[in-house]
């Protein structure tokens, strides 16, 4: 597994915020861990599991005996494939349950809600004891979600809040409000240092509506760039500057690639654009590409995920700079949860929780990390895939 050691200074901080108390918690222990059926090909790594992470497991016996003896059945419910980070959580969920000895079911919604839906009912159908759901629309599942409870199915909301229901045990996660501060913090950071004098001419974008991260972000970031908008330093030219203005439906890159060339047409026939919010890395070359083909110098731009294309777009300074949400780690982090679960041992203890509309949901959360060429050798000192791309 690469980045083998910023998962585990990652997790020292998650785990250090959320120790594993090994009291039980959540629900529906005995129910959820009855009806596994047995994985021929996994109960030595079970066994290793349940025994190695839950010493203190006392109460809940049957549940551990029913998960060391059998493995268990997982769901993962991705929201689509489309970036980098959700095809690497289809890979690593499947390497790193198996490796723990579950039996996974994996499945990609292709961003439709009713799609996902379906989904999670065949994985409740097929005996998944734990369900883990990036979800298309954050708000959309909570009949699904509901019916997965009254199964006595956990589930565990993956990158993203599970909103409107009372079918979720926990989530974990990236700040996604520290994120927007990241990326906002970054702007500002690039704009002084490429840009000369205030005041700068920017433009705003934002990730998907139905995606609960995507107005967090937004809302991180205009904490930071609200204050400067107001004093003159910084100027949205368009005028766009609400959420609902700047969003990018579907996180699709080719539609913000069109708003950014509307704007530059509207706005920047005779002056230059410094700057530009970008929520991920996917919108952020569409809108450096927008820029490109308008004639325009190339603006700092700033992004999330850490793709491939653009740790090389930030290491040739095409892209400013990018956030680092390690997908290993996000991944370990939920395998560790559910570790505790089907061992018996209920939800470990959190002090973070989000009101998800109906009920304050436990977050899991993972420190987001900045990254610009200055320190990209840094972040990726233990990445031998990315620091492959950052070529002298
Ligand atoms: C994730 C980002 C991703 C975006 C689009 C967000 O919820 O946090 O990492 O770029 O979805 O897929």
């Amino acid at each position: 597994m690469k980045a083998k050691k910023a998962v585990s200074l990652l997790m020292a901080a998650a785990l250090a915020a959320t120790m594993l108390t090994g009291c039980g918690g959540g629900r529906g222990t005995e129910e959820a861990a009855a009806p596994a059926e047995t994985p021929a090909d996994t109960p030595a790594a079970v066994e290793e599991t349940a025994e190695g992470e839950n010493t203190e497991n006392t109460e809940p016996e049957k549940a551990a005996e029913s998960s060391a003896a059998g493995g268990g059945i997982v769901g993962v419910a991705l929201p689509w494939l489309g970036t980098q980070n959700w095809a690497e959580a289809e890979v690593m969920f499947k390497e790193q349950l198996e490796a723990a000895g579950y039996k996974a079911i994996i499945q990609a919604a292709d961003q439709k809600v009713p799609q996902q839906q379906q989904q999670i009912e065949s994985m409740i159908e097929n005996g998944a004891q734990v369900i883990v759901v990036g979800p298309v629309d954050g708000s959309q599942l909570g009949s699904v979600l509901e019916k997965a409870k009254d199964a006595g199915v956990y589930v565990i909301g993956y990158d993203r809040l599970l909103e409107n229901t009372t079918g979720v045990d926990g989530v974990v996660q990236f700040g996604s409000v520290k994120t927007g501060e990241l990326q906002a913090q970054a702007l500002l950071q690039g704009l002084k240092e490429l840009k000369g004098e205030a005041p700068y001419n920017i433009e705003l974008f934002g990730g998907g509506p139905a995606d609960p991260n995507a107005p967090n972000f937004f809302t991180g970031a205009m904490s930071v760039l609200q204050p400067l908008i107001d004093d003159g330093t910084l100027v949205v030219v368009s005028g766009q500057t609400d959420f609902t203005q700047c969003a990018t439906v579907d996180w699709d890159n080719s539609k913000a690639q069109s708003r950014m060339d509307a704007i530059l047409a509207g706005n920047y026939s005779d002056i230059e654009i410094d700057g530009v919010l970008s929520p991920n890395d996917g919108i952020a070359r569409a809108i450096i590409t927008s820029c490109e083909n308008a004639g325009q110098p190339i603006p700092v731009v700033s992004g999330l995920d850490a793709e491939n294309e653009s740790v090389e777009w930030v290491w040739s300074g095409r892209q400013y700079s990018t956030v680092a949400k390690p997908t290993d780690a996000l991944v370990g982090q939920t395998v560790s949860i559910i570790d505790s679960l089907l061992s018996g041992n209920g939800m470990p203890a959190t002090d973070v929780t989000a009101n998800n509309g109906v009920i304050d949901v436990p977050i899991y959360e993972l420190p987001p990390v900045v990254v610009t060429k200055d320190n990209a050798k840094e972040v990726f000192a233990d990445d031998p895939d990315r620091m492959a791309l950052l070529k002298d």
